[in-house]
C-alpha cells in the first residue's frame, strides 16, 4: 500500500534516516515507535513528500512515487495528520472540514460521518478552529484527513498532549477508522496504543530501524527491545 525502500534522507548536510524500510499493508495498523528525535516524523513526512530522499524510493500501490509533490500524493489517497495539527484558525470547523473535502474523490467519509465519529466537532461546527481545546484540535486534524477519503492515513503522535480521556476518544475514533477498512500508520512516543490496536510495530532508533515485527512478537520480547532501544 504505501513503502519506503531503503530511504537516505538529510535536513542540510544533518542526516536524519540511513536506510530506512517501512511498510503500511492494505488494512494493516502498523505503529511507529521511538524516543525523542529518533525519526518518525521524518519518516511520515519522507512518505508525504515533504521531503525527499537523496537515496531510496517511495512507492504507493506499486507505483514510485519518489519524485511528487505533497499535493499529488495527497491526491493519490495518503492523507497525514502532522503533530502540530495545522488546523485554519480563520475558518470554522465546518469550513475546515468542507475544505479538506475539496479537490479529493468523494467515498464513505463525508462531513456527516466524520461528525458522527467526533460528536464533538458537530457541536463546535461554527466556531472558529483558534477556539478549539487541544482535544478538539486533533479531533478535527484527523476528521479533516478522513474527508480526503485516502487509503492510508498517517497520524503523528495523535494522543501527545492530551488528557487521559480525550486520548481514550482518539484511540476509539482510529479503532473505528480502521474498522472502515483504512490502512492506519501510527507514530507514538509509547507503545501501548500501536499494541493494542496495532498488528506490526517499527521500532525507530537513531535514524533506523532498529526493531519490527508483529504486535505478538513485540509483547514477547518487549523488555528486551525496551532495554536495547531505550524508549
Ligand atoms: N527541520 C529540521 N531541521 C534540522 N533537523 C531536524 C529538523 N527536523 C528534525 N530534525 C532532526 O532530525 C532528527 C529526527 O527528528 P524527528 O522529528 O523525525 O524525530 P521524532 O522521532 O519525530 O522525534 P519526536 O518524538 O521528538 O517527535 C532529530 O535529530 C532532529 O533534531
Ligand atoms: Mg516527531
Amino acid at each position: 500500500m504505501l513503502r519506503l525502500e531503503d530511504a537516505d534522507v538529510f535536513y542540510g548536510k544533518a542526516q536524519a534516516l540511513g536506510g530506512v524500510s517501512i511498510e503500511v499493508r492494505e488494512g494493516e495498523v502498523v505503529g511507529l515507535v521511538g524516543r525523542n528525535g529518533a525519526g518518525k516524523s521524518t519518516i511520515l513526512k519522507t512518505l508525504m513528500g515533504l521531503l525527499t530522499p537523496t537515496r531510496g524510493r517511495r512507492i504507493h500501490k506499486g507505483e514510485d512515487i519518489t519524485s511528487l509533490p505533497p499535493q499529488k500524493i495527497s491526491r493519490r489517497g495518503v492523507a497525514f495528520v502532522p503533530e502540530n495539527r495545522q488546523i485554519f484558525p480563520n475558518l470554522t470547523v465546518e469550513e475546515n472540514l468542507r475544505l479538506a473535502g475539496v479537490m479529493h474523490k468523494p467515498g464513505f467519509w463525508t462531513y456527516d460521518r466524520a461528525c458522527g465519529l467526533f460528536p464533538r466537532l458537530r457541536e463546535r461546527a461554527r466556531s472558529n478552529g483558534s477556539s478549539l481545546s487541544g482535544g478538539e484540535q486533533q479531533m478535527l486534524s484527523i476528521a479533516r484527513a478522513l474527508m480526503t477519503n485516502p487509503t492510508v492515513l498517517m497520524l503523528d503522535e495523535p494522543s501527545e498532549g492530551l488528557a487521559p480521556l480525550v486520548v481514550r476518544d482518539v484511540r476509539d475514533a482510529i479503532v473505528e477508522i480502521h474498522r472502515q477498512g483504512m490502512a492506519i500508520l501510527l507514530v507514538e512516543q509509547k507503545v501501548a496504543i500501536p499494541m493494542s490496536i496495532g498488528q506490526r510495530i517499527y521500532v525507530v532508533d537513531h535514524g533506523t530501524v532498529g526493531w519490527s515485527g508483529t504486535t505478538a512478537e513485540f509483547a514477547a520480547d518487549r523488555a528486551a527491545i525496551e532495554n536495547k532501544l531505550a524508549i
